[in-house]
C-alpha cells in the first residue's frame, strides 16, 4: 500500500467507528464548580473541536464535540475567592486538617476517578487523538501517581511525627501548605501533568483553582462531581474560559500564592509579571524544550533508531520530553537515517481506537500549516524531505517528516516544532553538538546514543551542568515519577516527582523550644492531651 491510499482511507465514516468509541451526540457543557457548587454558566460557550474528522458524501467534516463555558473574569474571580476563603489564611478546615484525614478524602476522590475511566479515556482519544493504549496508560498512570503521591506523604508524616534534639533546643519540624494555589496543564497531558500538581497540592493543604488545558477540556467533566464530593466546599474549583482573560484577572488579583503552569515560558513570564507581589508567588513550571538525540560515531544502531523513532514521533511528537532535534555523526548519518525510515515507514496512521494506530491527527487548528512552514523554510535552506509521504497532510494530520540536511540557519533548528517534524543534522566534530547544548535556550533533557565509554563520558560531564537529565541510549522521558523532572534555562522551573512536588506545594515549619524540664512539660501535655494538630507524635500507618 503507498502513503497515498493510507491517507484516502484515513478518516472514518461514522458506521466505520466501533460502537463502543462512538460518542453520544454533542455536550455542551455549562457546569463549572465553585465553593462546592455546581454553578450553571448562562453566558457564551466555547465551541470543543476534535482533531478526527468524519468521511461524509460531502466530504471530510472535522467533528464537534461540544462546548465549555467561556467564564469572564468576574466569575473566576469568584471561584478564586472562594479558595481564599477555604484557606482563610491558613485557617480553615482543610489547611489545618490532620494529614490522615487528608489523605482520606484524596482517596475518596480517587475511588470515585477510577470509576470514570472509560468516559475519560474516550475522551482523550476524541479530544486530543491521543491512541487507546496511550490513553488508557495516562489514565492509570495518574491513579498509580496518586497513590504513590498518598504513601510519600505517610513516610514524610512518619518522619515529621518524633521531635528532634539540636544543641540544647528540642523542636519539631513539619511541612505545611504555602496557600491558593492556581493550576493549569498542558493539552498533551490534559489529565496526568495537571493532576501532578494538582494533587500534591491538595493533599498538603493548599486550596485550588483549577483551569483544564487548552484541549482535553470536556474529559474533566466526568470528575466534577467526585471532585465536588470529595472535599470540603471551596478547596478545589474548577473554571474554565479564555486564558488570556480569566487567568491574567486571577494573577493581578495578588490573591494567588503558588503558580503551576504547564505551558510556554512566554506565556508563564508573562502571568508571572501581572502578580503584584512577585516575591510571594512560587510557581512550578513545566515549559518548552528541545531535546536533542546525539548519536555518536560508535552505536548500536537498531537501538539508537528504536529509541530515536518513538522518541521524536509518539503521540506525534507532542511531548514536552519529546526528541526534537537529532545528531547523527556523519560516518553513520545514511546507515541511520534508511534504518530510521524504515521504522518510520512501518507506522501506522489512523484513528485513535484502531488497533495498533501510531500517528493520529493533531488537535492544534492550523498546526499542519505551521509543520509545512517549517519543512519549507528547512527546504529552501537546503534540506530535504527524506522519507516517503513525509509532510504529507490531510485535515489534521500530517504525516512525519524527516528532514535532512539540518543546519542552524532552519528555523527548525532552535524552534520547538511539537509535532511530527523530525530535523536530523549532520555532524563531524563533537563541538558542534556541544555548542548546540551549550547556547540552546532550552536545558531539560537530551539523549547520547553511544558505546564508546570515553566519548560518553566526557558527553556526560559537558551536559551534567546544563540539563536536568540525561538519557544514555535511551529517549528522553520524564518517568518513572519517582525521578526528578526539571529543567533549566527557558525549560522549567523547581522539580517535579511524587516526593518533590510534595515539598515544592508546600513549606517547613519548625516548633522550636529550649530543652528544660517546665518546656519539656509544657509540650508533653499538648501532645498527651492532643490539643495540637501540628505537635503531635500521632503516626500513620
Ligand atoms: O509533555 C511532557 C511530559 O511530561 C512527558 O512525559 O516523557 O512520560 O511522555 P513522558
Amino acid at each position: 500500500m503507498n502513503r497515498n491510499s493510507r491517507l484516502t482511507d484515513l478518516f472514518p465514516s461514522l458506521d466505520r467507528i466501533p460502537e463502543q468509541y462512538r460518542l453520544e451526540g454533542q455536550t455542551e457543557q455549562r457546569e463549572y464548580l465553585v465553593d462546592g457548587e455546581l454553578r450553571f454558566w448562562k453566558g457564551p460557550l466555547a465551541t470543543v473541536r476534535s482533531p478526527v474528522y468524519l468521511s461524509t458524501p460531502n466530504g471530510d467534516e472535522q467533528v464537534i464535540l461540544g462546548s465549555t463555558p467561556q467564564l469572564d473574569s468576574e466569575t473566576a474571580l469568584v471561584a478564586l475567592d472562594a479558595a481564599v476563603r477555604a484557606y482563610d489564611s491558613g485557617q480553615g478546615a482543610w489547611p489545618t486538617m490532620r494529614v490522615a484525614e487528608r489523605i482520606h478524602h484524596v482517596e475518596q476522590f480517587l475511588s470515585r476517578m477510577r470509576e470514570q475511566r472509560e468516559a475519560v479515556v474516550k475522551l482523550l482519544m476524541w479530544e486530543i487523538g491521543k491512541n487507546l493504549k496511550d490513553s488508557e496508560k495516562e489514565f492509570d498512570r495518574t491513579c498509580d501517581y496518586i497513590v504513590d503521591t498518598i504513601n510519600a506523604l505517610k513516610q514524610l508524616d512518619r518522619r515529621s511525627s518524633r521531635f528532634e534534639l539540636e544543641q540544647g533546643t528540642l523542636g519539631q519540624i513539619r511541612r505545611v501548605p504555602l496557600g491558593v494555589t492556581l493550576c493549569m496543564g498542558p493539552y498533551n497531558y490534559p489529565l496526568n501533568e495537571t493532576f501532578t500538581t494538582l494533587i500534591p497540592a491538595l493533599i498538603m493543604g493548599n486550596t485550588v483553582v483549577f483551569k483544564p488545558a487548552k484541549f482535553g477540556v470536556l474529559l474533566i467533566r466526568p470528575l466534577l462531581e467526585a471532585f465536588r464530593d470529595s472535599f470540603p466546599a471551596g478547596v478545589i474549583n474548577l473554571i474554565y474560559g479564555s486564558g488570556r482573560e480569566v487567568v491574567s484577572a486571577l494573577m493581578a488579583s495578588g490573591k494567588v500564592d503558588i503558580f503551576a503552569f504547564i505551558g510556554t515560558n512566554k506565556g508563564a513570564s508573562a502571568l508571572k509579571k501581572l502578580h503584584p507581589k512577585p516575591h510571594r508567588l512560587r510557581a512550578a513550571l513545566g515549559l518548552d524544550a528541545k531535546n536533542p538525540g546525539i548519536v555518536l560515531p560508535e552505536v548500536d544502531l537498531d537501538n539508537a533508531v528504536n529509541e530515536a523513532v518513538t522518541g521524536s514521533l509518539s503521540f506525534n511528537g507532542q511531548r514536552c520530553t519529546a526528541l526534537k532535534i537529532l545528531f547523527v555523526h556523519e560516518s553513520v548519518v545514511d546507515a541511520f537515517l534508511d534504518k530510521f525510515n524504515a521504522k518510520l515507514s512501518a507506522l501506522k496512521p489512523g484513528m485513535p481506537w484502531e488497533p495498533g494506530v501510531a500517528l493520529t491527527p493533531l488537535p492544534e487548528q492550523g498546526k499542519t500549516d505551521y509543520l509545512n512552514e517549517l519543512v519549507a523554510d528547512a527546504q529552501a535552506k537546503g534540506a530535504s524531505v527524506v522519507n516517503e509521504g513525509g509532510g504529507e497532510v490531510r485535515g489534521s494530520f500530517f504525516f512525519p517528516a524527516v528532514l535532512y540536511p539540518v543546519s542552524s540557519d532552519m528555523r527548525v533548528y532552535q524552534e520547538e516544532q511539537f509535532g511530527p517534524v523530525v530535523p536530523v543534522v549532520p555532524y563531524r566534530g563533537l563541538k558542534t553538538v556541544i555548542d548546540y547544548v551549550l547556547q540552546s535556550d532550552f536545558g531539560q533533557q537530551l539523549s547520547i546514543f553511544g558505546k564508546n565509554s570515553a566519548e560518553v563520558g566526557r558527553l556526560v560531564d559537558a551536559f551534567a551542568n546544563q540539563v536536568g537529565r540525561i538519557n544514555i541510549n535511551a529517549q528522553c522521558q520524564r518517568g518513572p515519577d519517582t525521578y526528578p523532572f526539571n529543567g533549566r534555562k527557558d525549560s522549567a522551573e523547581g522539580t517535579l516527582s511524587v516526593h518533590d512536588a510534595l515539598r515544592v506545594f508546600s513549606i517547613r515549619t519548625l516548633v522550636a523550644t529550649r530543652f528544660d524540664e517546665s518546656n519539656k512539660e509544657l509540650v508533653s501535655s499538648i501532645i498527651r492531651n492532643r490539643e495540637s494538630s501540628f505537635l503531635t507524635t500521632d503516626y500513620i500507618f
